[in-house]
């Protein structure tokens, strides 16, 4: 019976497992964006997942919404995901990145100096921000003009050159939890009056737009999209997340992606939103563990199962879940400090 264990296919990404490792942030890249040594390690030893999706991964200056993320900007940040890539690819592992631009969700402090903090509106989120002086409210964000939208669409675009320059075998669009694409479906962060913003039609144009654009660099079939429909973290005010999302769906379909990505955060029924509304895999996530994991595949459509905090403190996830042993327990203190404490020194079964 097909199960987590069992080879399988993301459009033209072969995964030797359906044991997938969800992307998370967890700041240990320079103050630049450039990914550093320790992540290297970290990534290495979490290669037997049947894919790694890499931490969401600023596409520009003004994307960069969290202290100590990476960026998929410059040379200098190819150049070191590169060494990660080489890295997973040597252990036979597969790893695509995930490009987030935060968009309103983002403090000053975070990011460049010559920066900005830009949003399909001008209204803030409520929240605070992590910042290396602790938690700070998102600043305000500026109204993108009409006449920055496409060069915001080519930052992307751009960001996604720079993925396969680094040898990514694919990449993810971060369309969840209130960052920027999430902010132009939103209703309660989109306020346009132009083509925009305002129907559904116009709400769901920037997504439609960027995922063509990435899919235009090296082929739909290493493209996916993460989203969680009616997720309300950051400040996400959507009355009908049901029809925004059937709508995007219907809007991409004939992209032919290789993969949607799904948080089983959502209140709605996504299992069958994935079904109806988008004609390829997916990967589900959310609280898995080798029974749930096991019967999203065989019983509900899924194609894979993505486990997030279940990897950071166990490198050897895959193993773990196909031969019962016991996991290892996180260590919540240390998610986002600078050192390789808590990130690339969690002991695999065998040590
Ligand atoms: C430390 C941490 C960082 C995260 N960062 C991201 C991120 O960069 N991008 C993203 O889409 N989700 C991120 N998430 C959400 C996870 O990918 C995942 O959806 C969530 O933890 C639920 O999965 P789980 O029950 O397997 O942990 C993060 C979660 C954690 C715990």
């Amino acid at each position: 019976m097909t199960n987590l264990f069992t080879p399988t296919q993301l459009g033209s990404i072969a995964l030797r497992n359906r044991v997938v490792m969800a992307p998370m942030t967890r700041s240990r890249s320079q103050a630049d964006g450039t990914p550093t040594d320790m992540m290297v390690d970290y990534y290495r030893q979490r290669a037997g997942a049947g894919l790694i999706i890499a931490e969401g991964t600023y596409p520009s200056e003004n994307g960069k919404g969290y202290c100590r993320t990476p960026g998929i900007v410059n040379q200098k940040h190819i150049d070191a995901w590169a060494g990660i890539t080489e890295a997973v690819h040597a252990e036979g592992g597969k790893i695509v990145l995930q490009i987030m631009h935060c968009g309103r969700c983002s403090h000053a402090d975070n990011k460049s100096p010559q920066s900005e903090t830009v949003a399909p509106s001008a209204i803030n989120a409520e929240g605070e921000v992590f910042t290396e002086q602790g938690m700070k409210p998102f600043s305000e964000p500026r109204a993108l003009r009409r006449d920055e939208i496409p060069e915001v669409i080519e930052e992307i675009r751009l960001a996604t050159v720079n993925a396969f320059a680094a040898n990514f075998d694919g990449v993810e669009l971060h369309g969840t939890s209130g960052y920027l694409p999430a902010q132009f479906l939103s209703s309660g962060s989109n306020q346009r009056d132009d083509d925009y913003g305002g129907s559904l039609e116009n709400r769901v144009r920037f997504v439609s737009e960027v995922l063509a654009a990435m899919c235009g660099v090296a082929g739909a079939d290493k493209v996916g999209l993460r989203i969680c429909p009616g997720f309300p973290f950051n400040d996400v005010k959507d009355p009908d997340p049901q029809e925004t999302f059937e709508h995007l769906l219907v809007d991409i379909q004939a992209l032919e992606m290789a993969y949607l990505h799904l948080m089983r955060a959502s209140p709605l029924d996504i299992y069958a939103m994935a079904r109806n509304f988008f004609k390829g895999p997916f990967i589900i996530n959310g609280g898995f563990d080798r029974d749930s994991g096991d019967k999203a595949i065989a019983e509900k459509g899924a194609t894979a199962v993505s486990f997030a905090t279940s990897y950071i403190a166990n490198p050897d996830l895959v193993q773990r879940l196909e031969q019962g042993l016991a996991l290892n327990t996180v260590n919540q203190a240390t998610l986002y400090v600078e050192t390789a404490e808590g990130y690339s020194d969690y002991p695999f079964f065998d040590d």
